[in-house]
């Protein structure tokens, strides 16, 4: 088993939600690096064309709005004629992590994260999981995050959907273990991406994470690709239905 030699994933085929931005980006990059070909999805037409063009012509960028299961369809089917017709890893990174208030939960609102944050991941899985089985790799990964885990706030919807979407990972490793297809998640803390820097971070969160983590730096998406890359390699191949969590020692499990 060569599991840290440099060709590992060379030739290996990809199929991963979100890639337009953020940890997704990040992915797609270090495995078209890796000699993966990767088939990616977004919303944000010219951001996709962007990391396309990072991933040295072995990028796919097809535009799709997950929460509609048309579309779902429409994205696996292309994804798998660009990557062969088989799928050796499938990399549920898409979600939304829209803050909400209690108070301004209703009925719409559950509907749309649990569309966009629950639900991608278990249509695209079931639309893929030929497709995966015709592949070697036989590894699917799910973004969790330990947003719920520690009662973070206001994120109830959210982490309504994600902490489903660990009970789903659990539930299809148990299924599909049979057929030596792994199922396991990812579960970061708080990551610095660019959309969180701009959009959330302040000096006072980042004083609190330095001080709540063991690890005392800030993480980026270059500490979670790794540990992903692990968990779809061979080198994992004694592990399913997990939860690592990559958050610098923030929560022990
Ligand atoms: N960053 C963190 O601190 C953090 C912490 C814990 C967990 N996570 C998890 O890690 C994963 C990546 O997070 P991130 O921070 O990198 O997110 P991000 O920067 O917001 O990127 C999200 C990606 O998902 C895509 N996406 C979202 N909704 C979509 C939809 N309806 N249809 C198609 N594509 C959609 C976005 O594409 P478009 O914008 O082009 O539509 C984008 O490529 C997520 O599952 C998130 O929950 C992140």
């Amino acid at each position: 088993m060569e599991i840290f030699s440099d060709r590992a994933f060379a030739g290996k085929s990809l199929l991963l939600t979100g890639g337009s931005s953020g940890i997704g980006e990040e992915i797609a990059v270090q495995a078209a690096s890796l000699g993966m070909r990767v088939a990616f999805c977004g919303r944000n037409a010219e951001a996709g064309a962007r990391v396309e063009a990072r991933c040295q012509g072995r990028g796919l960028f097809i535009r799709c709005d997950l929460t509609v299961p048309a579309e779902i369809a429409r994205f696996v089917d292309e994804a798998g004629a660009f990557l062969g017709g088989a799928v050796d890893y499938l990399v549920n990174a898409a979600a939304t992590d829209s803050r909400l208030d209690f108070d301004g939960v209703d009925e719409k609102a559950f509907a749309s994260f649990v569309n966009s944050d629950l639900r991608p991941a278990v249509l695209v899985t079931r639309a893929a999981l030929e497709l995966l089985r015709r592949g070697e790799g036989k590894s699917i990964v799910n973004f969790g995050t330990t947003n719920w885990m520690i009662g973070l706030a206001p994120f109830t919807l959210y982490g309504a959907a994600k902490s489903g979407l660990l009970g789903f990972t659990r539930a299809l490793a148990r299924e599909l273990g049979r057929e030596m297809i792994r199922v396991n998640m990812i579960s970061p803390g708080w990551i610095m991406t660019e959309k969180q820097l701009k959009l959330y971070v302040t000096e006072q969160d980042k004083k609190d994470l330095l001080r709540d983590q063991a690890l005392p730096f800030l993480l980026t998406a270059e500490e979670v690709v790794p540990p992903l890359l692990f968990l779809l390699s061979e080198g994992a191949r004694g592990i399913t239905g997990q939860n690592l969590i990559v958050d610098g020692g923030k929560r022990m499990e």
